[in-house]
């Protein structure tokens, strides 16, 4: 089984992502598809992973960190303590998570490896031929942000996934939409 990156996102009309470590809006529903999509799996002794920067980590709240159900990936050049944390690692660099992604023994244990932020992760999982595709949620609303998803490359193709709704979604007057791309040259 080749890895294979799917980056998972939200942004506002400006690209947006984030505010003041912390997400610029409150959508339960989209928290909700969120923690669905990156913790399914079709086979249950399995779980996936959850790849993202160390600010990320460090804007989940205590109470929910680590991410239950997921195994945790921590990326910081220098240094996050994960000690103590089950299911969690922490890594120097994308080749040192791609190590512990090849690592035969490590291999059984994961389903697929969700990449959840921030902007420097996601630019740099984009670039890799392990990119497969972006889920990326559309919120039609403007927000003063302080972090904005990387440029997207116009060679990406917009595909459908069973498990993601295609209609325009609504929580307290706030619209949105949940669309997928793929990268062509994934695994080339
Ligand atoms: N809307 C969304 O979907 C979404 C998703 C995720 C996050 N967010 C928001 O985005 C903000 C946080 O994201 P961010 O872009 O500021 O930070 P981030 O990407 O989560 O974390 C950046 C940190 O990751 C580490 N890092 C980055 N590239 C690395 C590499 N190649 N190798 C090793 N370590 C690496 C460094 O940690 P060290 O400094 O420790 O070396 C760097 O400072 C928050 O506001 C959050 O709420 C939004």
């Amino acid at each position: 089984m080749v890895v294979k990156f799917d980056l998972i996102a939200a942004a506002c009309e400006n690209m947006g992502i984030g505010k003041n470590k912390d997400l610029p809006w409150r959508l339960k529903s989209e928290m909700a598809f969120f923690t669905r999509m990156t913790s399914e799996t079709v086979d249950k002794n399995k779980k996936n992973v959850v790849l993202m920067g160390r600010r990320t980590w460090d804007c989940i709240p205590p109470k929910f960190k680590p991410l239950t159900g997921r195994i945790n990936f921590v990326m910081s050049r220098a240094g996050v303590d994960v000690e103590g944390n089950k299911d969690c690692y922490s890594f120097g660099s994308l080749e040192e998570v791609m190590d512990k992604l090849e690592n035969g023994e490590f291999k059984e244990q994961y389903e697929n490896v969700w990449v959840i932020g921030g902007s420097n992760i996601y630019e740099e999982t984009m670039k890799s031929k392990y990119f497969h595709r972006l889920y990326l949620t559309k919120i039609m609303k403007h927000f003063d942000c302080d972090t904005f998803f990387p440029k997207i490359n116009d060679g990406l193709v917009k595909v459908s996934d069973p498990r993601v709704p295609e209609d325009l979604q609504e929580e307290n007057g706030i619209q949105f939409v949940y669309n997928i791309y793929e990268n062509p040259n994934f695994n080339k």
